[in-house]
C-alpha cells in the first residue's frame, strides 16, 4: 500500500526513470527480508511433509520423509548470515509490517546462533531415521518443532 502511493506520487512529479530508483531505494534490506522469509517458506512447507505425516493426513512414504528431513537439514547448514544485516529489524524506520524480526537478534548477548544450531542438531537426529519408518518420524517432530519455536519465541514478533 504505501509502495503503491510512493511510486503513484512519484510518476506524477518526477517521471518513469526515478520510479524505478526510488522504489529500488526504498527499504534498503527489502532484498535480504525477502530471501530470509522465503528460507522459512523451504523450511515451513517440508516440515508440513513430515507433519502431514506424522499426524495421519497424508500417507508415510519413506522416500519423501527422507528427502523432507535432508531439505530441513541442508537448509538449517545454510550459512545465510548476509540475510540478517543489523538494522532490518522491525523496530528499524519504515520496516513495521515488512519483517517480523526482533531487534534482541542483534543485540549483544542474542543466543541466535545457539538456536540455529538447535534446530540444526534435532534435523541430524531427525534425517538420519526419517526414512525408516512413520514412527521414527513422529517420536522427532516434538523436537524439531520446538527447534522452529525456540527461535521463534524469543526473535520473532507474531503477525496478529
Ligand atoms: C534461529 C532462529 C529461527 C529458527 C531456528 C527458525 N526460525 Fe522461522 N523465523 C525466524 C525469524 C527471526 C522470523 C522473522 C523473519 C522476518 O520477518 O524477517 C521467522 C519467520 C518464519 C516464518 C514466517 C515467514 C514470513 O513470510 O513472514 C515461517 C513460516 C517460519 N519462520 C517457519 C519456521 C520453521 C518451520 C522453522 C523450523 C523448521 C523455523 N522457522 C525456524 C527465526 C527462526
Amino acid at each position: 500500500m504505501k509502495k503503491a502511493v510512493l511510486v503513484t506520487l512519484a510518476t506524477v512529479a518526477l517521471g518513469a526513470t526515478t520510479i524505478v530508483t526510488l522504489a529500488a531505494d526504498e527499504l534498503a534490506y527489502q532484498d535480504q527480508i525477502e530471501a530470509r522469509q522465503s528460507f522459512m517458506h523451504v523450511y515451513r512447507f517440508n516440515l508440513g511433509l513430515l507433519g502431514a505425516m506424522a499426524k495421519g493426513e497424508a500417507p508415510y512414504d519413506a522416500e519423501l520423509a527422507s528427502a523432507a528431513a535432508n531439505n530441513l537439514l541442508a537448509a538449517s547448514r545454510m550459512n545465510n548470515r548476509a540475510m540478517w544485516p543489523a538494522g532490518s529489524d522491525m523496530s528499524a524506520a519504515g520496516y513495521e509490517g515488512v519483517t517480523w524480526a526482533k531487534a534482541d537478534i542483534w543485540s549483544a548477548g542474542s543466543e541466535i546462533g545457539a538456536k540455529s544450531k538447535a534446530l540444526s542438531d534435532a534435523l541430524e537426529a531427525m534425517a538420519a531415521v526419517a526414512g525408516d519408518g512413520l514412527a521414527a518420524v513422529r517420536s522427532n517432530m516434538g523436537a524439531v518443532g520446538d527447534g522452529c519455536k525456540g527461535c521463534h519465541e524469543p526473535y520473532r514478533a507474531s503477525k496478529d
